[in-house]
């Protein structure tokens, strides 16, 4: 699986070096959790490689983005509008669907092949444009499965409930992204907690941690991603090889491809198993009889 940059400081290493090419994700989060600015950052970076950028805002118009990509810092944004390397398409979540439902496969047969990346944000009035729950599905899930035909995909989605993720809003999109990020956001005493976690991400190894973040003028969102880092050095999969060693009790075909399945694991993935459980599952899953 061939990764690409996100453009969110320190998110990264969290998701084993980046987005997975051609895939879909969807960020959640309630209001001023960072989902615009996050979107923003992902387009960019795939700017700065020359990549081009479809940015399809549903809650704001063209003007209202740019400006606050100025704010932020980020006025090279309107070169590459100049340059029509970054394409804006703002509507509403109707006129959206309607696109998806008419367009939508001629769109994706145009730009067929011309690997860009595509935010989408918010997806929460797609989803609102009909009441009819298969309906909902049928239609987010038709616009994933295309996009990801043209680029890598990044959705956000409003979260309304109390921080959860159990709102009926987030649960189709949830099941049909192949990576779900939720950004809590809570007010508290002196300030406000910021926390990113990864909920799921396919076809990668990630992390499980909730990860502190800020989003800083400048550079937008910037994660911690040290706890995870700190636990990937450390290497518990080689006790595990040393009792496989030790006992050599596994046919030698299965011994080997075992083995292979442990190299490059590590003490995060190992956290909450002992390594003496993992040798006695697996032998007793080849034990005869
Ligand atoms: N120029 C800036 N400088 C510093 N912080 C900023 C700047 N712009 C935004 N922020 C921070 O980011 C927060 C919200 O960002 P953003 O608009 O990305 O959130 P959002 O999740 O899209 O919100 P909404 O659901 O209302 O659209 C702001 O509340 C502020 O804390
Ligand atoms: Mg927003």
């Amino acid at each position: 699986m061939r990764k690409i940059k996100s453009g969110i400081f320190g998110l990264n290493p969290l998701l084993d070096g980046g987005f997975n090419e051609n895939s879909t994700t969807v960020v959640i989060g309630s209001s001023g959790a960072g989902k615009t600015t996050c979107a923003t950052q992902f387009i960019r970076r795939g700017l700065q490689e020359g990549q081009e950028g479809i940015f399809v805002s549903l809650d704001e118009n063209k003007e209202q983005i740019i400006r606050e990509a100025i704010e932020m810092g980020w006025s090279d944004i309107l070169d590459y509008l100049e340059d029509g390397l970054l394409v804006f398409i703002d509507a509403s979540g109707r006129e959206f669907s309607n696109f998806i439902r008419k367009e939508l496969p001629a769109f994706v047969a145009d730009w067929k092949g011309a690997n860009t990346r595509i935010a989408v944000d918010p997806l929460t009035p797609v989803l609102w444009s009909t009441k009819d729950q298969y309906e909902q599905r049928d239609l987010i899930g038709f616009m994933l499965k295309e996009t990801r035909r043209v680029g890598t995909v990044l959705c956000t989605l409003e979260e309304h409930g109390p921080g959860e993720l159990t709102g009926p809003e987030t649960i189709i999109p949830m099941y049909l992204a192949d990576c779900v990020i939720h950004l809590k956001y809570k007010a508290a005493e002196g300030g406000v907690i910021r926390l990113l976690k990864i909920i799921k991400a396919r076809s990668t190894r990630h992390s499980e941690l909730s990860h502190p973040y800020k989003i800083m003028k400048g550079l937008g969102l910037i994660v911690d991603s040290n706890a995870y880092k700190r636990e990937l050095t450390t290497k518990i999969p080689s006790q595990i090889r040393a009792v496989l060693q030790q006992k050599k009790p596994l046919p030698k075909g299965i011994q080997e491809s075992v083995q292979k399945a442990l190299e490059g694991l590590s003490d995060e993935d190992f956290k909450t198993l002992k390594a003496e459980h993992i040798i006695e599952s697996i032998l007793a899953e080849y034990s005869e009889g």
